[in-house]
């Protein structure tokens, strides 16, 4: 008698884990001239130097982080064969959900010798954990580079690209040289650093654009090739994916997440080869996990809004103008138990994040004289799908 998984072999996938987010391929294609305007960059290190400040912005999923680390896994090795080269150390922060002192100070509990104790979670500050951090730097001396990555979501980001970069230049540091790479999806987060910090960090700029459907094409076909077993996924398939993706925003990303979705629900319904068909249904699978995960990086009070909205949308009310929106989420907040904000002001702040980030869609009213000019909001998505994430994250966190 046979046992439940007698019937499972590996039929499509050869090794998954090259389509998935945490893989970081051996080789980068179709950014030559990124990696070139990199290689200039960080040509500073090979010669003894101070490195430059490099500032690497451009849209999700563009290559940005696995072509920064590709470039210091490639400067290290180069590194040992120059002669004026001093020892290089790197350091990667993501600055996703941390505050700068949590930052500061993670880098400083890598930079400790090993047998000394992490610097404390409470009673010091943020200025206490930049002057370890100098000591350290100079204590391993060499140069170091360092990587914020997604430093937009860092609230103080000014204070850190202020410190960092001047640090030797105003005696804190004398015998290490430091170099700081910022990497952002968000191009307006510049607007909000000072005019000092943009000069110092934007030294060099390194900009990636979206790739167009043959350069997706090309990152595609190379994974394919690793992870699939031979001859199972159909090549108009891969292109669709790879049509897809830069039909939208030209993000590598998503098209891997296409690739992989599709070729996994050809595996669940025992359906090879994996073909265009498999890669439209996971068109909408995939849209799903990206609108599900860009909701709950909101703040709970911009979900309520939300939830409101896609209440309003259901019965019909929409676009409703912002008095009649913070109405509902003040029901919403109640039925979550918490204490709505206050102020109508507040909601119009909310509504025009929201708006910005692209879940709202915004009409003008103009009714003169008499009636004044206003906003009336509606979802820019589909409600249902609101209420869904909504109801799950709620299940999670009450
Ligand atoms: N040129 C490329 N060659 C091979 N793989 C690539 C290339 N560009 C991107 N990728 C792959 O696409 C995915 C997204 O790339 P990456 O994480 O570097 O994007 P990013 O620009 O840092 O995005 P975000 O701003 O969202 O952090 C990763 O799995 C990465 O390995
Ligand atoms: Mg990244």
């Amino acid at each position: 008698m046979g046992g439940p998984f007698d019937d499972l072999t590996e039929t499509v996938f050869a090794d998954k884990t090259v389509l998935t987010e945490s893989y970081q391929p051996e080789t980068i294609l179709e950014r030559d001239e990124e990696i070139e305007a990199y290689s200039h960059a960080l040509q500073d290190v090979l010669f003894g130097r101070t490195p430059e400040n490099i500032f690497v912005y451009g849209k999700a999923g563009l290559g940005k982080t696995a072509v920064t680390k590709y470039m210091l896994e490639e400067l290290r090795e180069e590194v040992p064969t120059r002669e004026s080269a001093d020892n290089l150390h790197t350091h990667t922060a993501n600055c996703n959900g941390r505050t700068l002192f949590m930052v500061v100070r993670n880098l400083v509990n890598r930079l400790l010798p090993d047998h000394a104790s992490p610097f404390p979670e409470r009673g010091l500050g943020t200025g206490d954990a930049f002057d370890e951090l100098y000591r350290q730097f100079d204590r391993i001396g060499g140069t170091h580079l360092v990587v914020f990555d997604e430093i937009d979501h860092l609230e103080d980001a000014n204070t850190l690209l202020y410190e960092l970069p001047r640090a030797r230049a105003n005696g804190h540091i004398t015998d290490a040289k430091v170099g700081v790479i910022g990497i952002s999806n968000d191009y307006t987060f510049r607007q909000t650093l000072s005019p000092k910090v943009k000069d110092t960090l934007m030294e060099t700029e390194i900009s990636f654009s979206p790739y167009d459907a043959a350069e997706l094409r090309t990152i595609l076909d190379h994974r394919a090739d690793h992870a699939f077993v031979d001859g199972v996924c159909d090549t108009s398939a891969i292109a669709k994916a790879a049509a897809l993706a830069a039909q939208d925003m030209g993000n590598a990303r998503q098209a891997l997440d296409l690739l992989r979705v599709g070729a996994e629900l050809a595996e669940q319904n025992g359906e090879t080869p994996v073909t265009d068909a498999h890669i439209e249904t996971a068109r909408e699978r995939v849209q799903r996990g990206r609108v599900t995960n860009k909701i709950r990086d909101q703040t709970e009070h911009a979900q309520y809004i939300l939830e409101a909205i896609a209440n309003l949308q259901t019965s019909g009310e929409v676009p409703a103008r912002s008095k009649e929106i913070q109405r509902t989420y003040e029901q919403v907040a109640d039925s979550h138990a918490a204490s709505p904000l206050s102020t109508l002001k507040s909601i119009q702040d909310h509504l025009s994040d929201l708006h910005m980030l692209g879940f709202l869609r915004r009409h003008e009213q103009n009714k003169g004289l008499s009636g004044g000019q206003y906003y009336e909001y509606e979802l820019d998505l589909d409600p249902a799908l609101v209420l869904e994430t909504r109801t799950e994250i709620a299940k999670h966190t009450e």
